[in-house]
């Protein structure tokens, strides 16, 4: 199975443009063969879905690791399964960037998957500096966001790998596939390490980071990656689509 998972951020700015966002998803993902297809859109969008999504997996881009109490702003696992929805991603890199912690992600991973949701935790090295300290950064973020993940709940996660400098508008460049494919390599390695090796071989390992309608084939094709997260180009429904249907041809 390959996951094309769509990760709107903060877009676009109205109910109107969302809604053909949604009718382009649930298209796509009545196609898709091989493949899931998973949107993420913004809070005040998740309306938009409830109860007609069909095949297509709908996600929030956040959840709080409690279930309920006095958090302005937040919502809970429970509220957004109570919803319907089917996914969260965990630990992104701009929520990391606001102050989450590895701990908060541990906490509210082990949450999110008691209350049924599959959990996309995402990982990534800030830089790619020369002395290859990066693979020790992406290993010991993703250990200690999965403390207390329950073994059992091994179907309900699946990991992201987003190098920093690869990410959004400001990216140094796109990762190449080689980058990716030695990433996927040392991930699928931390999970054999974490959950044995029948758990650790099924968790599927994506690539976000840039990714576009030109070069989403590689990093499946060449890099290995079980899938792609995607963020600017998931709110382009032709870019959008051309990477899903790609994805599901390979
Ligand atoms: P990008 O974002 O595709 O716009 O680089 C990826 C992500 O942050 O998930």
């Amino acid at each position: 199975m390959r996951y094309i998972i769509g990760n709107w951020k903060m877009f676009p700015k109205t109910k109107e443009e969302a809604k053909v966002l949604v009718r382009g998803a649930v298209k796509l993902a009545r196609n898709a063969r091989r493949s899931r297809i998973v949107v993420c859109p913004p809070m005040p969008f998740l309306g938009l879905f409830t109860g007609k999504h069909g095949k297509l997996g709908v996600g929030a881009q956040n959840a709080w690791f409690e279930d309920e109490g006095a958090r302005t702003g937040e919502s809970s696992p429970a509220m957004l399964a109570s919803l319907g929805l089917t996914h969260v991603i965990l630990g992104h890199s701009e929520r990391r960037a606001m102050g989450e912690t590895n701990q908060d992600i541990a906490k509210k991973a082990a949450l999110a998957v008691k209350y049924g949701l599959t959990v996309i935790l995402c990982v990534g090295e800030k830089t790619r500096e020369e002395d290859a300290g990066y693979f020790y950064e992406v290993e010991q973020e993703l250990t200690a966001s999965l403390v207390g993940f329950p073994k059992a709940k091994g179907k309900q996660l699946i990991v992201a790998y987003e190098p920093i400098w690869a990410i959004g508008k400001n990216a140094v460049r796109p990762a190449t596939p080689k980058d990716t494919e030695e990433m996927v390599i040392l991930i699928r390695k931390t999970l054999v390490k974490l959950f044995g090796r029948t758990v650790g071989f099924r968790v599927p390992v994506l690539y976000g980071g840039s990714v576009d309608e030109k070069n989403s084939g590689t990093y499946i094709r060449e890099g290995h990656a079980d899938g792609l997260l995607i963020g600017r180009a998931s709110v382009d429904l032709a870019k959008f689509s051309t990477i899903a249907r790609d994805a599901d041809r390979i």
